[in-house]
């Protein structure tokens, strides 16, 4: 056999086109991606297979949405984005201005696959580069390898969040340090895809017999009027939606706490909802087949999801981030 040489040792993160047959009328506009400095589409990004983000999952990322083209929370986000990279112990490839300039531009370039509203969500990856030799401890020499992408997105399904969505409780198995938002996610894709299989829309994890945290999702329980989420820890991703929503109900004088939450209390509660960056504010309506409360979105939910779509119109036009 042919021994494979030149790009054949490199990974293309899309589809592989049948050459042969190019129907470049009917074929779709190509996605800008950003990697290592350029701007390219997304068929000629190009890693080497000894990435280490790609051998050991030895890298970080953030996943940013942007509404009529601007940035969602982008401090908050690149203040994560910096915790993760000093939890991994890896040099922050650029500044704040710098990552501004590189989504900005981003979006920008893919401005014409976004729909009428011009939402999308950013992909950002920073890994610990290539090394001639596969060991687990540090290169001498780190090129981060720096890759971001943005697509389309949509609001959340109103038939979805009318009806709130299904979830199971599941144990974390997770590791010690979630906090970072790290691209090594096997456990959350083993837990999630039993969350699919059991036609749940997400998992919610229990250690030590409190609630966690979502498979990708932070969770609040709502009981008698009292907005509660688990305290940040080391157990868990600190989620930018999460601190949003506990602001917004600050601000309208709603009653919220952070607290240890029991899984008991999970299963009495009037309402759960589960939040991220690209689901906002999800309803939890049955919770290992049961309803929860009365089984329907509650009075809370209706009431953050109103104050939720305010502050992104107000980022959609400008007078906030
Ligand atoms: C494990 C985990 N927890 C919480 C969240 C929510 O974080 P954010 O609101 O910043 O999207 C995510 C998002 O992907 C996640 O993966």
């Amino acid at each position: 056999m042919k021994a494979p040489s030149g790009n054949a040792s490199l990974m293309k993160p899309c589809c592989i086109l049948n050459r042969r047959t190019p129907d470049l009328q009917n074929k779709p506009p190509m996605s800008t991606v950003y990697l290592n400095g350029k701007f390219i589409p997304i068929e000629d990004a190009l890693i080497p297979v000894t990435d280490r983000g790609f051998l050991f999952g030895d890298g970080v990322y953030e996943v940013i949405p942007a509404y009529g083209g601007r940035l969602f929370r982008l401090s908050h986000h690149l203040q994560r984005l910096q915790n993760s990279l000093d939890g991994i112990r890896l040099d922050n490839p650029h500044s704040d201005a710098e990552w501004k300039t590189i989504l900005g531009t981003l979006l920008e370039r893919n401005h014409g696959l976004a729909g009428t509203h011009n939402d999308q969500s950013v992909y950002l990856q920073v890994t610990r580069g290539s090394a001639a030799k596969r060991d687990h401890s540090f290169p001498e020499h780190v090129i981060p390898t720096v890759f971001a992408t943005s697509n389309s997105i949509t609001d959340p399904d109103p038939a979805v969040t009318e009806q709130g969505v299904a979830a199971i409780t599941l144990d974390d198995i997770r590791w010690q340090y979630c906090d970072i938002k790290a691209v090594t996610l096997l456990p959350n894709v083993l837990l999630r895809q039993q969350a699919v299989e059991q036609n749940a829309a997400e998992a919610i994890l229990i250690r030590n017999g409190l609630v966690i945290e979502g498979s990708s999702s932070n969770v609040f329980v709502i009981e008698n009027g009292n907005i509660l989420t688990p305290a940040k820890g080391p157990q868990m991703l600190p989620g930018i939606t999460r601190d949003l929503v506990l602001e917004l109900a600050e601000q309208h004088r709603l009653p919220c706490r952070e607290t240890g939450i029991s899984e008991d209390r999970l299963r009495e509660a009037d309402e759960i909802w589960i939040t991220s960056s690209t689901r906002e504010i999800i309803p939890v309506t049955l919770l290992d087949g049961q309803a929860v409360g009365q089984g329907s979105p509650g009075p809370l939910w209706k009431t953050i999801i109103e104050f939720y779509r305010a502050y992104k119109e107000s980022v959609r036009n400008g007078t906030t981030e």
